[in-house]
C-alpha cells in the first residue's frame, strides 16, 4: 500500500510546473500527481489546463479516458481485475460479479472499511492464463476467489 500525501494545490502546481517541457506532458503530470496524491483532484483540470494552454474539456477527456486515473483516493490495497476478451473468454465476467458481490463493491468501489478498491483494468499482458488479476500491482494468474482472498490475506499481514 502506497503512502499518499494530502492534497496540496500549491504541492500540484509545482509538480506541474517540473513536467511542462516533456513531450506529451499531460500524461506524465497526471501519473507524477496520482502518485503523489493517489489521485486525481477535480482542480487538476483547471491547473493542467493553464499550465499546458489547452481547454479544461481536453483535460477533462484525457482523464477520463485513461482507466487509471481515478477521481477519489484508493483503499489501503488496490485489485484490478482484467475485464479484456481473453479473460472474459475464461469466466472472468462471472468470476468478477462474485468478487464484488463478496467485497460489496461496484467498480471503482471501495470496501466499507476502506480496505479494498476494485477497479477494471484491459488487459495485464497475462492473457495465456487468464483470469488475471493485480493486488497492489502483484500479478495474480488464473485468479480465483480463493486465490484473491489469499493475496488479500497476505497483503494486509
Ligand atoms: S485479456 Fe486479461 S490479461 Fe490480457
Amino acid at each position: 500500500m502506497a503512502d499518499y500525501e494530502a492534497w496540496d494545490a500549491d504541492r500540484a502546481a509545482r509538480i506541474i510546473a517540473e513536467r511542462t517541457h516533456l513531450e506529451g506532458a499531460a500524461l506524465p503530470i497526471l501519473h507524477a500527481l496520482q502518485d503523489t496524491f493517489g489521485f486525481i483532484h477535480a482542480d487538476v483540470t483547471e491547473l493542467l489546463a493553464q499550465a499546458l494552454n489547452l481547454s479544461r474539456a481536453e483535460v477533462h477527456g484525457t482523464i477520463t479516458f485513461y482507466h487509471d486515473f481515478r477521481p477519489h483516493l484508493p483503499g489501503r490495497h488496490v485489485v484490478k481485475l482484467c475485464r479484456a476478451e481473453a479473460c472474459q473468454s475464461v469466466g472472468a465476467d462471472a468470476l468478477h460479479e462474485r468478487i464484488r458481490q463478496i467485497l460489496g463493491v461496484e467498480w471503482h468501489g471501495t470496501t466499507g472499511d476502506g480496505a479494498v478498491t476494485v477497479l477494471p483494468v484491459f488487459c495485464l499482458g497475462l492473457c495465456a492464463c487468464g483470469p488475471a488479476a493485480l493486488v497492489d500491482e502483484r500479478p495474480l494468474a488464473r485468479l480465483t476467489e480463493q486465490r484473491l482472498q489469499g493475496a488479500l490475506a497476505e497483503a494486509t499481514a
